[in-house]
């Protein structure tokens, strides 16, 4: 029996499968985030240790979980948690979708070495720029730094008492060699730190240390039983859904949204403003789009008009053409393709005509029209993709998922009945870390569906692409 926990931005899920890979049980916990200011987005890390407990005890009470021979973690990617000597946390962790460090990225960015090493744009949300942010705005913070520690690397710390981060979540720091799988001490000088600031770094797939004794006991597992590297939880979702080799790709509706390709060789197109990262997967390396409200868009219009997304999604009936209103989900600004932290959403061409249906399917339209952006980058590097895989809460919208096929003129498939999403993944990277297992482990999921584009719509889909295209230079000037 393997676990694998991720922790998500909106919650900590606990997976436990049994050695066929087949999901025994699950512990859920929600974490909420804090925004103090505009385009800020914070966390406190001890409120991921309480989340991650009470869904191991969940997992627990569903399952003995005695016989668990390795744990695999994933996580949010990016997000900066500060700790001093001691290993006390010296503020929130400044998260992912976090974006007021875009002048000390615009300053990074302007130094050649850093799309030189890292493969990538230094974007406002990676970890880099927001240490530069601490360094100019908490100087006393700052002062008594001794270790940056990504979102799951503190749960592993939590875990194992050691500080160790794996390829994949090291490659969104901007202080990674993407090409070399190690840190540049050159980016980490740039920014006033050093070699020993970071973690040791090893292979998702491999021992990163043992579960201590305390929390064994506590949880009734063995003492010591390993803790893989794990990955960052959208590697770690390709893992889970046997993307590992040139050819496969998925799409992820979660809080932020991403266009996943897996590439078998490192070849970086920062000018794109994709992402190129090292897979949790030895010599194996992707490229993805990110968008950064994606289900985070449809949570925030059912919080506006006072109903549940289930509930705003399920009444939409089958797929229509897209009406007059046009949503732009810049909400907190924008990654792929744009690298724009400033620009904010919008809702242009409302009429009396337009009711809930009608924002709803704006929504959703808004978003598959952001994914429209992302694959154009990544065809733009050669890259192809002719399937996409769905995983992410959003993806249990059949609405959503035939909009987004349809925009992108891509098939999408649903893996059969299961959880094929980031926690099923780190359980994987867990399982071959203990039992020194290979790639044999990462097998697709069967496929219940593919969910076509509709052609009589895409003509209409290609025009309102149009306008969506042609709104954001609009809106841009007006954020
Ligand atoms: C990826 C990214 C997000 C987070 C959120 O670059 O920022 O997908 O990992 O989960």
């Amino acid at each position: 029996m393997f676990i694998g926990i991720d922790l998500g931005t909106s919650g900590v899920k606990a997976l436990l499968i049994d050695d066929n890979q087949n999901i025994i049980a699950s512990g859920n916990a929600s974490l909420e985030v804090m925004r103090p200011h505009s385009g800020w987005s914070e966390q406190n890390p001890a409120d991921w240790i309480l989340a991650t407990q009470k869904a191991l005890q969940e997992l627990a009470r569903e399952a003995d979980i005695s016989g668990v021979e390795g744990i695999g973690l994933s996580g949010q990617m990016h997000g900066a948690t500060l700790l001093d000597q001691s290993d006390a946390v010296l503020r929130p962790c400044i998260l992912w979708n976090d974006t007021r460090s875009h002048k000390e990225a615009a300053l990074l960015d302007g130094d050649p070495q850093f799309r030189k090493v890292t493969g990538n744009i230094v974007f406002p949300g990676f970890t880099a720029p927001k240490l530069l942010w601490a360094k100019n705005n908490e100087v006393d913070i700052f002062k008594k730094l001794a270790k940056v520690l990504l979102p799951k690397d503190y749960l592993r710390l939590w875990l194992t008492g050691e500080h160790v981060s794996e390829m994949s979540d090291a490659a969104g720091t901007s202080w990674l060699d993407t090409g070399k799988r190690d840190w540049s001490d050159s980016l980490l000088t740039a920014t006033d730190l050093e070699r020993s600031h970071m973690p040791n770094l090893v292979e998702g797939n491999s021992v990163s240390g043992g579960l201590r004794k305390s929390l064994a006991e506590k949880f009734g597992m063995k003492p010591g039983i390993p803790i893989a590297g794990g990955a960052g939880d959208n590697a770690a979702s390709a893992v889970g859904l046997g993307v590992a080799s040139q050819g496969d790709a998925f799409i992820s509706l979660g809080t932020s949204g991403v266009l996943f390709a897996a590439n078998d060789g490192y070849a970086p197109d920062p000018e794109t403003a994709l992402h190129t990262f090292c897979h949790a997967l030895e010599d194996r390396w992707h490229q993805m789009g990110v968008i950064l409200s994606a289900a985070d868009s449809l949570t925030w219009y059912s919080n506006l008009i006072g109903a549940q997304t289930a509930e705003l999604t399920s009444e939409l009936g089958s797929l229509s053409a897209p009406g007059k209103t046009l949503f732009l989900p810049y909400l907190g600004g924008e990654r792929t393709p744009h690298n724009d932290a400033e620009v904010r959403g919008a809702f242009l061409g409302l009429e009396h005509a337009t009711d809930r249906k009608a924002g709803t399917r704006a929504v959703l339209e808004g978003v598959a029209f952001a994914f429209c952006d992302c694959l154009d980058a990544m065809k733009a590097t050669g890259t192809q993709v002719t399937q996409l895989m769905a995983v992410g809460g959003g993806s249990n919208s059949q609405y959503w998922l035939k909009v987004i096929s349809t925009a992108l003129g891509v098939p999408i498939a649903i893996p059969d009945d299961g959880d094929f999403g980031a926690a099923f993944g780190a359980a994987r990277l867990g399982m071959m870390a203990a039992l020194s297992a290979g790639e044999e482990i990462v097998t697709k999921p069967k496929i219940k569906t593919i969910v076509e584009p509709d052609a009589k719509f895409q003509p209409q889909f290609e025009a309102a692409l149009h306008s969506y295209r042609k709104a954001y230079s609009r809106v841009k000037e007006m954020s």
